[in-house]
């Protein structure tokens, strides 16, 4: 089922309770390090993510794109650098500010109606009563879930799971959202409506930082293009610039397909 075009008309971010929000971009990762098994993962990466555009993440297999988008958003602590949020810095794993949101190739859902995987996010986020029904019921909309709102999440198709990971995003309404490859497991039917979906999530004003093997998704949807290989940032540029004049080798290699990790 195709969601509806959906206008959240929300005219600032806001918090869970409803009231206007404290930006918390830009985000700034510095001189960020990840080791682990005795491999240096992410090597002094610097980057800026501002508000707005939507920022895409590309780059060979291994290169540090699911890392990166899990040190951002505080699911890991880095080895040196620091993550900061609106020039705060983000003392440790899992201690990141609360209007951030990610969502996973594979979706993480519990063993609950559709309907209580939302009300259960939004209730960690102390929204109650009418206006958890209102978010939940906006949510399932759009995401043309409403009709699956009382069947078990885990029997939902893989298509309909990620709309419903979408639809917790939705609900949350949070200022950013990471995806890491929310489409790979995806048919091309059901991999268009999590692309409105996405859409959707970034007129109404969520900044979206996505990573994605398919370059043709990518063109569709990225303002710019973060491009990393071997755990460095190699190239930054609008998407336009990126796709058409790659400035450094290895991105003009990982474009034409040669460059496997
Ligand atoms: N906990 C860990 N211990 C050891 N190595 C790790 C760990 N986590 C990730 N790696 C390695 O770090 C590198 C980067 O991993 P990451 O998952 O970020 O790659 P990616 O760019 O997302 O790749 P893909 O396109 O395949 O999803 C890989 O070589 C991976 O094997
Ligand atoms: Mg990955």
């Amino acid at each position: 089922m195709t969601p509806r075009p959906v206008t959240p008309g929300d005219e600032a971010p806001r918090t869970s309770e409803g009231r206007f929000d404290v930006p918390i971009l830009p985000l700034e990762l510095r001189d960020l390090c990840f080791e682990a098994g005795g491999r240096r993962l992410i090597d002094g990466l610097s980057l800026r993510i501002e508000a707005g555009p939507r920022t895409i993440v590309l780059g060979p297999n291994g290169a540090g794109k699911s890392l990166l988008l899990r040190l951002a958003h505080g699911l890991l602590r880095p080895s040196a650098g620091a993550v900061l949020w609106r020039n705060r810095k983000v003392a440790g794993a899992g201690r990141g500010p609360r209007r951030q949101a990610m969502v996973f190739q594979k979706p993480v859902l519990l063993r609950r109606s559709v309907a209580a995987n939302l009300e259960h996010a939004l209730s960690l986020h102390r929204v109650a009563g009418a206006e958890r029904r209102r978010r939940c019921g906006e949510a399932l909309e759009a995401t043309g879930l409403s009709e699956r709102a009382a069947q078990p999440a885990r029997s939902l198709s893989g298509g309909e799971q990620q709309r419903l990971a979408l639809a917790r995003a939705w609900a949350l309404k949070p200022q950013v959202l990471f995806l890491d490859e929310p489409t790979s497991a995806l048919d091309p039917a059901a991999t268009r409506t999590v692309e409105e979906i996405v859409q959707a999530l970034h007129r109404a004003g969520t900044k979206i930082v996505m990573t994605t093997h398919d370059l043709g998704q990518a063109k569709r949807l990225a303002d710019e293009v973060v491009f990393l290989h071997r755990g460095r940032l190699v190239e930054r540029a609008p998407a336009n610039r990126f796709f058409r004049e790659p400035q450094t080798r290895e991105a003009q290699a990982f474009l034409a397909g040669d460059l496997l990790w």
